[in-house]
């Protein structure tokens, strides 16, 4: 295994995840104010997930910028008759490079199993999109002590299929269900816990070179605040921001919060 300081092996990354929130002019001007701020910065992989309706506002706003553009989420088919859904070719085409699959709350609202999603995930590759793949517990599976039982049934069905020569495309981010929008951000004691668990788990599937390089982010209240000493756990590679990244400040103060833990 590597010497190497983990902070060298993988960059960081901070993604912003919209959510269901801004049209496609207040994406655009989001956007602008960002770009001002850190447009050209290359220290740390920076994604912005607006919904589907403003990523062409957005990627237009993104031009010639270093910042990346990522969705929400897309259907494994290529086309066809799934009203209401969107293909991995037509994200493409709107220079998307990311998008983030599995969020608990597409688990939660819109009943998507661990089965769908990976068949999500392996089209997502197959059309060279980078997946951000989210897992995590609920309060009520980390009360009765089953947290890494659910994080590694999610990551492997997730994962299944995925060669060792795409595994360091995918980009995981653990968000525990009752973090996320609540305040309550995980101690980083317990993220790095479950960030350590889920990179085991990769370098038994994968082996401990190809695990090394895999980004693993922190998702769920995380902060300006809390950001640096999350930022500094050894297995913690960054964040998929939700509320904070909704602001300029906010999220432009996380990725220099990521530039300064690299
Ligand atoms: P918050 O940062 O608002 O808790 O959301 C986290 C999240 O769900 C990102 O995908």
């Amino acid at each position: 295994m590597s010497t190497q300081s983990p902070h060298l092996i993988r960059k960081k990354v901070i993604a912003g995840n919209w959510k269901m929130n801004k049209t496609a002019a207040e994406g655009a001007a989001l956007t602008r104010e960002i770009v001002e701020a850190v447009g050209r910065e290359t220290l740390v992989d920076t994604v912005l997930c607006p919904p589907f309706t403003a990523l062409e506002s957005v990627a237009r706003a993104l031009e010639g910028q270093a910042i990346k553009l990522g969705a929400q989420n897309m259907h494994p088919e290529k086309s066809g008759a799934f009203t209401g859904e969107i293909s991995a070719e037509m994200l493409r085409t709107l220079y998307v490079t990311h998008v983030i699959l599995g969020h608990s709350e597409r688990r939660q609202y819109c009943g998507e199993t661990d089965g769908f999603i990976n068949r999500k995930v392996l089209a997502a590759l197959a059309s060279e999109l980078r997946p951000i793949l989210c897992v995590g517990e609920t309060l009520a599976e980390r009360e009765a002590g089953r947290t890494l039982d659910v994080v590694r049934t999610q990551t492997e069905a997730a994962l299944a299929g995925v060669k060792p020569e795409q595994i360091t495309t995918v980009i995981i981010a653990y968000e525990p269900v009752w973090a996320i929008g609540t305040g309550k951000v995980a101690t980083t004691a317990q993220a790095q816990e479950v960030h350590a668990f889920i990179r085991a788990l990769l370098t038994r599937l994968h082996g401990a070179a190809l695990s090394q390089k895999v980004r693993i982010l922190y998702g769920g209240s995380m902060k300006p605040a809390n950001a640096p000493e999350l930022l500094a756990q050894p297995d913690i590679d960054g964040g998929l921001i939700g509320g904070a990244s909704l602001e300029a400040r906010s999220f432009v103060d996380l990725v220099k919060a990521a530039m300064a833990a690299v």
